[in-house]
């Protein structure tokens, strides 16, 4: 049986991944507005994860006879002056949600919700990735600056990122 506080707290974390998939929706459009098409594909492929982390905890909960309760998601920024101010920007979202899974998981170890704790083993090795993913780009952002046609060729490398919908074990 899924504990009231579990239940609620992963309603909570539902709600935080769809807002996620605003904030990088949010910054698709920026992308497309500073004519960058590869950082608008990379960031349209972000939010569709969201949505799937959102999905794997709604899934949880259908799956532990909970219900799911859908909240009002928040306004996303949409006033990023730069590529890499959008990633530094993604870079601290996703460490503040490193934050919410890691206190999720201290949840289910007090309340012995093992079913939890196991499911979310798979968003803490996740987690690892979203924040290396970020910082990754703000690296090569960081060398591109000034470098001649640098911003366009990476670019044209965000341009190839392709949404691989998660599996139960990647
Ligand atoms: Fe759902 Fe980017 O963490």
């Amino acid at each position: 049986m899924l504990p009231q506080q579990m239940l609620d707290a992963v309603n909570r974390q539902i709600n935080a991944e769809i807002y996620s998939a605003y904030l990088y929706l949010s910054m698709s459009s920026r992308f497309s507005v500073l004519g960058l098409p590869g950082g608008a594909n990379w960031m349209r492929v972000q939010a569709q994860e969201e949505m799937s982390h959102a999905a794997r905890f709604y899934d949880h909960l259908i799956e532990r006879s909970g219900e799911v309760k859908l909240t009002a998601i928040e306004e996303p920024p949409a006033d990023w002056p730069t590529a890499l101010a959008m990633f530094e920007g993604a870079l601290e979202h996703e460490r503040k949600v490193t934050g919410m899974i890691d206190a999720l998981a201290d949840l289910a170890l007090e309340l012995k919700d093992h079913a939890s704790h196991n499911m979310l083993q798979w968003f803490i090795a996740e987690q690892v990735e979203e924040e290396a993913s970020a910082d990754d780009m703000i690296q090569k952002l960081r060398l591109a600056d000034g470098a001649p046609g640098g911003l366009f060729q990476l670019d044209n490398e965000m341009a190839t990122r392709v949404f691989v919908p998660p599996t139960a074990t990647t």
